[in-house]
């Protein structure tokens, strides 16, 4: 932590993410700059961190490099340098091809590699130690993510006086899959280092209050785990949402409807634009929904003149193996699709392999009729909320994973069982031919839940019950 020399004890408030909140881009002078990243968590965090003087610490994504820490919209941004066999060992590997996997239900096989560990461990000491050194006297610290699961545990040992919280993003596994985790004490251990650990819904919750009973024998009750010592830890759920008003907003700009017109022109004004948005991730359930879509095309069902289905699917963790062979495999499927039911200038799937900015996002989301979520497994899944906020006019139609966090709140979505591929079918068919009246009420009624739920909301729920969980160095005692 030299190079945090000048910056020790500084922040009220830190919040650790594998990832800073901010993407380098580059100026027409070849010289680079910071921009913040698009992100709900940014949106959120930012006032509280401005108005805290709190700190960000995380990586640039660029592999050894070794940044003071620097002010950025308000915010003090700390980099921590990750080294090129890092890079491969603990994002690529123990992050991305262990626990992914495995806490996505083991959709793609899990790889178990001891040195992915011994990096996974190595990196979070690092983070525990930046955060360690920055956070002043009682300073409230939030770690994010399945990224850093050990640290909350590092930090405690470091820094008691600290109040620590954390949020897991992704899905927590039942016992039966966790377990398969050669680390999986460690795990549960470095969790149980916060004060108070949140999850995107009660299972996710639920499970992590099981495993620690059975596998760590700790007394729980309810939502609360009795540790020896007479600390106490919380462990329930806070669903993440977006900057819902900042997203309607976007929707409602004249600029915003004249793209849509434009995009919907593009595609040859069918009478049903379908869309799906999601990083090009095996997690998404995107060949399930591009086969049951092609069916109905090949079948005459849907007719490639009426109904087209646009894909956008932005590039992600291009250098994990698992993810490589998934993008062979939609580059081929749409291929196939397109080339058996599409006429001249009329392909029923236009596929773009490209992240986009977030005006270009709103018009796709209001030039859809109906937007297609059908994650095998999700932790909440945010574009399905996107596309709830920009139907201020509560017309399109959700077709949702009952596998996605989301499907917990947006109950009035289409939703469906993605592993179910003629029930998909034939709730996407619904989805688009219901008539208005119904899907408006389904919309009204998701709207609702979206505006009044929005990631400030989810900030500040979390911090307030990280506040009320421990007095300063007080204990919780059991009911
Ligand atoms: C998911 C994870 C995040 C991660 C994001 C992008 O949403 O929960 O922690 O940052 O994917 O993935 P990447 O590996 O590019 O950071």
């Amino acid at each position: 932590t030299k190079s945090l020399r000048g910056h020790e004890g500084s922040a009220a408030f830190v919040v650790a993410a594998n990832r800073l909140p901010v993407d380098r881009v580059q100026l027409p002078d070849g010289s680079t700059t910071w921009r913040t990243s698009p992100g709900g968590l940014v949106t959120a965090l930012e006032p509280v961190l401005r108005k805290q003087g709190g700190a960000w610490i995380g990586w640039t994504g660029a592999a050894d490099e070794e940044l003071a820490p620097f002010e950025h919209d308000g915010m003090q941004l700390v980099p921590i340098p990750i080294h090129a066999q890092e890079v491969e060992e603990y994002y690529e590997g123990f992050s991305n091809a262990t626990l992914w996997p495995l806490y996505h239900d083991v959709i793609a096989t899990p790889e178990f590699h001891r040195e992915w560990w011994d990096s996974y461990v190595a990196v979070n000491r690092r983070f525990a130690a930046y955060a360690a050194a920055i956070a002043e006297p009682s300073a409230v610290v939030w770690i994010q993510d399945y990224q850093l699961q050990l640290v909350p545990q590092m930090l405690r040992e470091l820094r008691p006086d600290l109040r620590i919280g954390y949020f897991l993003h992704v899905p927590f596994p039942p016992a039966e899959l966790f377990t398969q985790l050669p680390w999986r004490r460690h795990i549960l251990e470095g969790l149980l280092g916060a004060d108070l650990v949140g999850f995107q819904t009660n299972g996710a919750a639920q499970n992590f209050v099981r495993l620690v009973r059975l596998r760590v024998g700790h007394k729980t009750h309810r939502d609360t785990i009795y540790l020896e010592d007479g600390r106490s830890v919380v462990a329930k759920a806070f669903p993440i949402s977006i900057d819902s008003s900042s997203f309607e907003e976007l929707a409602r700009q004249p600029e915003t409807a004249a793209r849509a017109l434009e995009i919907r022109e593009s595609l040859g004004n069918p009478k049903f634009v379908l869309l799906g948005v999601d990083r090009l991730d095996y997690t998404k359930g995107m060949p399930q929904r591009l086969r049951a879509f092609g069916e109905l095309a090949q079948e005459g069902i849907l007719d490639p003149a009426e109904a087209v289905f646009v894909q956008v699917a932005p590039p992600s963790r291009e250098r994990v193996d698992q993810y490589r062979r998934l993008r062979d495999e939609i580059d081929r499927l749409v291929g196939r699709i397109n080339g058996d039911v599409g006429r001249i200038g009329q392909p029923p799937i236009t596929y773009l392999h490209s992240s986009f900015p977030r005006s270009e996002m709103a018009a796709l989301y209001r030039a859809a009729d109906v937007m297609v979520v059908t994650p095998l497994r999700d932790g909440m899944n945010l574009v399905a909320k996107e596309y709830v906020a920009c139907r201020y006019e509560d017309t399109g139609a959700l077709v949702l994973s009952e596998f996605a966090g989301a499907a917990a709140e947006l109950k009035q979505a289409y939703l469906v069982n993605p592993y179910d591929i003629n029930g998909m079918k034939a709730t996407m068919l619904k989805a688009i031919s219901d008539p208005p009246k119904e899907k408006t009420k389904r919309m009204r009624a998701m709207r609702r839940q979206v505006m009044e739920h929005d990631v400030d909301k989810w900030a500040q729920n979390f911090l307030e019950e990280l506040e009320l969980i421990r007095e300063p160095h007080g204990k919780r005692t059991r009911p």
